[in-house]
């Protein structure tokens, strides 16, 4: 039977990208470790849950900070608070904002928020772009990396300036740190630092963090207070969010060191994707995080044949997805992790050979 590329993936010997399996035993290393005795969080409160929000909240450098089941819960109702203290129904964002592409139009549908899509969809938010929003603005929500164009980031003067632009103009800035951790490597800048620029932030726990689930919305007090009533209007205020909450704190203490060995591997493994494969590059270029994309002139189908081949000649797995990018190209995304370090150069080097050869035959 001819295997599909997710499966050919998932049974190479050595996969690249990730962390590892997402599997019950990733749970089940968690509780490992702990006492059975830790009393559970009960519907928001409790030792285990306020624990958690005050460490995160410091280390983003807010005063206060609400956990969450989902990003997709925590920004949209930190989009809604934002739009009711400013009495207007507009926030503005990047045309491939996760809001935008992935909630089912949650923000417009539950919330009846208009979007103002900032920029064109292939580039990033300049500070032209916030200059000529209209008026009435509540909120800029800024992603950084912005994922769908392979985790870009603007120089963090650029960042700064439109930072001082919405102050100036009452306009609140709300950061998509879904991988924030992943980009302090490459700005030089700690967490607080970065979010020092924004009113309100969201930080993920199962990204670069590696967690099973959860989300953390950090602001001033006042604001993660209304959060808090949102979240229970939205069911997110789960009885017991514990076995979330503990794997995501075991999941931060251990990962959050690594960022910077993560952004490397990237750097090191878009560097071999563009050493003169014909019709293959990564965007960007040169990785600013863990995560980048890789961009081929030729059809899903013909990418996914090739790739199913490399897996099954040398047993380096390069992902388990890609996708169509229309006109005859694909591309899919790659995120570092744990997994890289593990590889064997030789390996690794060979795979590249090799997909190097079946790209130029199946070209001629
Ligand atoms: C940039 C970005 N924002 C928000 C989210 C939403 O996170 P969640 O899956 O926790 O709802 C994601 C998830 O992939 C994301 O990539």
């Amino acid at each position: 039977m001819v295997k599909t590329l997710l499966e050919a993936f998932n049974t190479a010997e050595y996969p690249v990208v990730g962390h590892g399996k997402r599997n019950v035993q990733v749970l089940k290393d968690t509780f490992d470790h702990l006492d059975g005795e830790i009393d559970s969080d009960i519907y928001g409160t409790g030792t285990v849950i306020e624990d958690f929000q005050t460490k995160i909240a410091a280390y983003l450098g807010k005063p206060s900070a609400v956990f969450f089941p989902s990003g997709t819960m925590a920004q949209q109702i930190a989009l809604r608070l934002w739009c009711e203290e400013k009495g207007s129904r507009k926030v503005a964002y990047h045309p491939l904002c996760h809001l935008e592409i992935h909630e089912q139009d949650g923000l417009k549908e539950l919330h009846h928020i208009e979007p103002v899509l900032l920029s064109d969809k292939d580039r990033l938010i300049t500070l032209d772009d916030v200059k000529s929003m209209e008026d009435g603005i509540a909120c800029l929500l800024l992603e950084l990396p912005q994922r769908e164009i392979g985790g870009q980031l603007p120089a963090f003067e650029e960042l700064e300036a439109i930072a001082a632009y919405c102050r100036a103009r009452d306009i609140r800035l709300h950061l998509d740190g879904a991988r924030l951790y992943e980009i302090l490597p490459y700005y030089g800048k700690t967490a607080a630092e970065v979010c020092s620029l924004f009113d309100s932030v969201y930080v993920s726990f199962y990204k670069g963090i590696g967690g099973i689930a959860g989300a953390i919305l950090a602001g001033g007090e006042e604001f993660t207070k209304q959060s808090k009533i949102w979240k229970r209007r939205h069911g997110g205020d789960l009885i017991s969010l514990y076995p979330y909450i503990l794997n995501a704190d075991q999941a931060f203490d251990e990962r959050l060191p690594k960022m910077e060995q993560y952004y490397r591997s990237a750097v090191e493994l878009a560097g071999l994707y563009n050493s003169g494969i014909e019709g293959v590059t990564t965007r960007p270029l040169v990785p600013v995080s863990n995560m980048f994309h890789v961009h081929a002139a030729f059809p899903k189908e013909t990418f996914e044949t090739i790739l199913i081949a490399v897996y099954e000649e040398t047993g380096i797995g390069l992902t388990g997805n890609v996708r169509d990018a229309g006109d005859g190209a694909s591309y899919y995304e790659v995120s570092l992790g744990d997994r890289y370090p593990a590889i064997p150069k030789d390996r690794l080097k060979q795979a590249f050979e090799l997909l190097h050869e079946k790209v130029k035959q199946t070209a001629k």
